[in-house]
């Protein structure tokens, strides 16, 4: 590896060795991959980080480390990342959870051959193999490698830490909800009665997979060119709200009433004409309070549903307050100063957020871009709550989920995740899009957190955000 200087930082002393040993093993995995065995480099990153393990050794009589959810633990303590080496331990997991290894465990010192089979085995390992760790097993047995052990992974995540079934999942439980909220508005338009029922246990599954997986969630939500806008809009603002309330600490009991609430803000719409719902120029003046009525008629219409107690209550709270804006500027006006509840402050940023985006509409944005979080700021504290605002945008990104960009190496790429890391808010996960002439297809995911480790800078970076109709690509695609 050319010129490989590590960076000493001082450390607290518990974390040390866990450190020591990710960074050391992570190099020498991939020296395994860049060179031969037998070659100087590889010698001396093998030397370097047996150094370290049997440094460890000596000092706790065994080294354990070991992937849980998206964590390392090392002798059964949590490793915290620091800014400085969050991409390596990243990198190093990755490794790991694609192979399906969870752990490798060191309970005798053992030689550079030794440990430099070990590596190459590892290395050499195929994807998504659930029984690589038993082969991994039976040819340390074969060269008579005692000291170590290597574990399965436990939880079957891909790269991202969702598995496949459930993204399928997901996407089953947004489109049943979609379906739902459409069976709502059609029984309260025949006046027949809610099956209410049937919408908290969507809302449980609902909040299940948001728990398990949000980003894929999000990614649905933030589809914006959907044909029924009314009905998806009413199951983003029910996501939009359950994620957020997981980031602010809301029990999962209560993230249901949440998402409840979300799903019916908007119940108020099925009594007004559809000209105006779906009108997409401005309103007349005459057009206007009749759809500023709905969160007065949705109040009232949950308010014949009051036989779900505190349920019923958080539900009118959303119908009632998501235009009464954060200085209580919006509507419905009021007599009386109130305090807005905080499910009605959480449903108000969602609804915003929601409603920002929506292509053949005069006022609004016609696709996903940076510019829509550039709003929520200009409005917060004003429209909406401005530390409900911070955790959203936190949430979402800068480049939402579903925006188009332009990289610096002169990629496209569709947004698929945000970052976890507030730090790396403006470098989410992208799909990368191979494009010529009108034509288009996915390649492969990258991490725009991603560093060239030779260089030391990030491989890429988003230079501009772009409209997915001006190339004729259809976003949905990446998320149905
Ligand atoms: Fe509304
Ligand atoms: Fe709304």
């Amino acid at each position: 590896m050319p010129d490989e200087k590590p960076t000493l930082v001082p450390e607290p002393l518990p974390m040390k060795s866990g450190t020591e040993f990710i960074t050391a093993f992570y190099r020498l995995f991939r020296g395994a991959a860049l060179y031969a065995r037998k070659s100087v480099v590889m010698n001396r990153l093998t030397r370097e980080c047996l150094q370290v393990v049997n440094g460890i050794l000596q000092e706790e009589g065994n080294l354990l480390l070991r992937i849980g959810g998206n964590h390392f633990f090392f002798n059964h303590t949590r490793v915290i990342a620091t800014a400085d080496n969050y991409l390596l331990f990243k990198a190093l997991g990755r490794e790991m959870r694609k192979r399906r290894i969870g752990g490798i465990e060191f309970s005798e010192a053992l030689d550079v051959e030794h440990l430099k089979d070990l590596i190459y085995l590892l290395f050499g390992l195929e994807e998504n193999n659930e029984d690589n760790y038993l082969s991994v097993e039976r040819q340390l047995e074969e060269r008579k490698i005692e000291a170590v052990d290597v574990g399965k992974l436990e939880l079957l995540e891909d790269e991202d830490g969702n598995s496949e079934g459930q993204k399928k999942y997901s996407k089953e439980v947004y489109f049943r909800c979609v379906g739902f909220v459409r069976e709502v508005a059609e029984s309260i338009r025949r006046g027949t009665s809610v099956p209410i029922r049937k919408a908290r246990r969507l809302m449980q599954n609902a909040v299940d997979a948001v728990l398990k997986d949000d980003a894929a969630l999000l990614g649905l939500a933030n589809i914006k060119n959907y044909d029924e806008y009314t009905f998806n809009h009413s199951v983003n603002v029910a996501i939009y709200a359950v994620a957020l309330g997981q980031r602010i600490g809301i029990s999962k009991k209560h993230l249901s009433h949440l998402g409840m609430a979300g799903l019916f803000h908007d119940v108020g719409k099925t009594k007004i004409p559809e000209e105006i719902l779906n009108k997409t120029e401005k309103l007349s003046p005459e057009e206007s309070p009749i759809l500023r009525a709905h969160p007065v008629i949705g109040t009232e219409i949950l308010m014949r549903m009051n036989e779900w107690g505190e349920l019923s209550a958080r539900m009118m709270e959303g119908a009632f307050e998501h235009h009464l804006g954060y200085d209580l500027t919006g509507y419905p006006r009021l007599t009386q100063k109130k305090k807005i509840a905080l499910f009605g402050r959480i449903i108000a940023v969602a609804d915003f957020y929601d409603a920002l985006v929506r292509p053949r509409a005069d006022d609004r944005f016609p696709y996903v871009s940076e510019k829509i979080v550039g709003r929520m700021l200009e409005r917060s504290g004003k429209d909406i709550d401005p530390a409900i605002t911070k955790v959203f945008i936190h949430m979402i990104g800068i480049f939402p989920v579903g925006t188009l960009v332009l990289l610096n190496t002169n990629e496209m790429g569709i947004v698929t995740q945000a970052q976890e890391d507030p730090e790396l808010i403006g470098r989410p996960r992208v799909c990368v899009i191979y494009y010529s002439d009108g034509e288009y297809r996915k390649e492969k995911g990258v991490d725009l957190a991603e560093m060239d480790e030779v260089s030391g800078e990030f491989k890429r970076t988003i230079v501009k955000t772009l409209d997915p109709n001006d190339y004729n690509i259809n976003v949905a695609e990446f998320f149905i």
